[in-house]
């Protein structure tokens, strides 16, 4: 049947990594490699305008489409992969963060001359959080780098997490040669040189033809290593990965197109296919919907709108769960129970958008939507649903809204409204105080801008924002004494999320520590709990 067909080669993925370890660059020759695009550059291209908000800001005005939000679909092998592409800047991270609620599995590339870093390690964890299975990709072999077995040991150590090595680096930098497979021990031999605007076909050699050519010093060192890796005894499983267990661990380098081809071709035979999820039904009960169900149904993970007031589109993307998506078909909106036509569907290849007509599990759908849809909703045919888990997390900056003309107050709280649903900033609000002077919160400075902008642009609302001390904020749980114990002290300020669950503000993580100590069924939680 078709549809078990097309779920079946779907593979839903995104790249986690620390800014500069080479995503853009690495993006690019996935797409050379599978024949999507002819020759590099144009992803490239793309990114040296990327850096500034305003030129963020710029782009979203020329193009109406966020470079940041564009999801790139290529086939390869047979299979159909969906690259979802997350913002460079460490500010739009909350974007990051539910991109990877809408992929299956993830690509975590690491600079192999710095190892891991801060941000790979906060993306990590949330996809630790997501149990995604994540395949790590070792960049800039031809740079000298770190020493790979420390590197491997560092993985497992900072990340807790058991990586296996399917590929194993000869040499580095000026000596790299090229990788061995660690279970035919064929060697994959790296011709150098070239700046990788084309494809290079690789030369495969067995490890005693290498021995030949490359010199027994180089072979010996890495048949030592091997042998060190076989003694550590990390076991390789195709289900350890998908469970995320395992990581499978690749070397090349994304800028000369070495190391390339073997990712591309594991994730289009192994990376995870669409996965079931869990939701809810009318009566509150919860089912697991499965890819091949006939029924369709989708979420919505992310909500792009224009900055340009004179084509005030907004892009809901939806990720498709089960059944086959259809262009103008009906589908009820799970929080309200309404009846929506999904007219105007897009799906997106680099920078073009074109419309399409079907779409299947995995897959991602761009949906003009005049603001009925909102992070997290479900659509289904034929039956209500609620998808559970988009998580949000943690702000870590902010902000009151000072009106420049308090006649546009109501103006200012729909603007509010609405942009807290798209996941621009998230609203806290004081219970003495209630819904009048809304606190703001988010996780990049940079989301505050967008904000301001927005309510400009959208709702003609002119606005200061002023900071708020606060830097750390802990949604509260455990024992209701805990709460109360909170609340009665003055040093502590405990507000309220747009569902009423209580929040703790501090200024630092101190107060915490002291709280959590001096109350032992207090609970808290940096990522939204369901
Ligand atoms: P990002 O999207 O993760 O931020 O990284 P990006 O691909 O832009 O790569 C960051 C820098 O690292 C770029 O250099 C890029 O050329 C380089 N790079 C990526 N992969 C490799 C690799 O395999 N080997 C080496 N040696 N370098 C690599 P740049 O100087 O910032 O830009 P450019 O002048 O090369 O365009």
């Amino acid at each position: 049947m078709d549809l078990d067909h097309e779920a079946a080669r779907r593979r839903t993925f995104a790249i986690i990594s620390h800014p500069d370890a080479g995503k853009t660059t690495i993006t690019e020759k996935l797409l050379l490699y599978s024949g999507a695009i002819h020759m590099a550059g144009s992803v490239r291209a793309r990114k040296a305008s990327r850096h500034a908000v305003s030129d963020w800001m710029q782009m979203e005005q020329e193009r109406g489409i966020s470079i940041t939000s564009s999801v790139l679909q290529f086939d390869y092998h047979g299979a159909a992969l969906n690259l979802l592409d997350t913002p460079g800047h460490a500010d739009f991270s909350e974007d990051t963060y539910r991109t990877l609620a809408a992929v299956d599995s993830s690509v975590m590339l690491i600079d192999h001359t710095k190892g891991v870093e801060s941000r790979t390690q906060k993306l990590f964890e949330v996809c630790r959080m997501r149990q995604l299975p994540i395949i790590t990709f070792m960049n800039k072999l031809d740079r000298p780098g770190r020493d790979p077995l420390d590197l491997i040991d560092e993985l497992s150590t900072i990340l807790n997490l058991q990586v296996v090595p399917l590929n194993w680096p000869l040499g580095m930098g000026r000596d790299f040669k090229g990788v061995v497979d660690v279970f035919t021990r064929e060697v994959h031999l790296f011709a150098g040189g070239r700046h990788g605007q084309d494809r290079v076909e690789t030369r495969v050699i067995s490890f005693e033809e290498a021995r030949a050519e490359l010199g027994d010093h180089l072979c010996d060192e890495v048949e030592e290593q091997l042998d060190l890796l076989d003694v550590a005894g990390d076991g390789w499983s195709i289900e350890g990965f998908l469970k995320g267990d395992i990581s499978p661990v690749f070397w090349g380098s994304a800028m000369t197109n070495f190391g390339v081809e073997p990712l591309l071709d594991f994730l289009a035979e192994h990376a995870a296919h669409p996965a079931t999820r869990a939701a809810l039904t009318e009566k509150d009960e919860r089912i697991i919907v499965a890819p091949e169900e006939e029924a369709f149904s989708a979420f919505v993970f992310k909500i792009q709108a224009n900055m340009n007031p004179r084509h005030r589109d907004r892009v809901a993307f939806l990720r498709v769960v089960s059944g086959r998506f259809e262009r103008g078909m009906d589908a009820v909106l799970g929080r309200t129970g309404r009846n929506l036509r999904l007219a105007k569907p897009h799906s997106f290849m680099a920078q073009e958008r074109s419309i399409v007509e079907e779409a299947w599990p995995g897959d991602i759908v761009g949906l003009y939507d005049p603001g009925n849809l909102r992070i997290g909703d479900t659509l289904a045919t034929g039956r209500t649903l609620r998808f559970e888990g988009i998580p949000r997390f943690a702000p870590e900056f902010f902000m009151r809204a000072v009106l420049k003309d308090p006649l546009r107050r109501k103006h200012l709280d729909s603007g509010l409204e609405q942009l807290a649903h798209e996941g621009v900033i998230q609203l806290f609000h004081r219970p003495d105080v209630g819904y009048q002077d809304a606190w703001l919160g988010a996780v990049g400075r940079l989301q505050f801008e967008v904000l301001q902008q927005r309510l400009l642009n959208e709702y003609n609302v002119k606005c200061v924002l002023e900071p708020l001390p606060y830097t750390v904020c802990r949604w509260i749980g455990g024992k209701p004494e805990a709460l109360d114990w909170l609340k009665a002290r003055r040093d502590y300020t405990v507000v309220h999320d747009r569902v009423e669950r209580p929040v703790l503000l501090s200024e630092s993580p101190w107060p915490l520590n002291y709280a959590l100590k001096q109350q032992p069924g207090l609970v808290l939680h940096d990522v939204e709990p369901l």
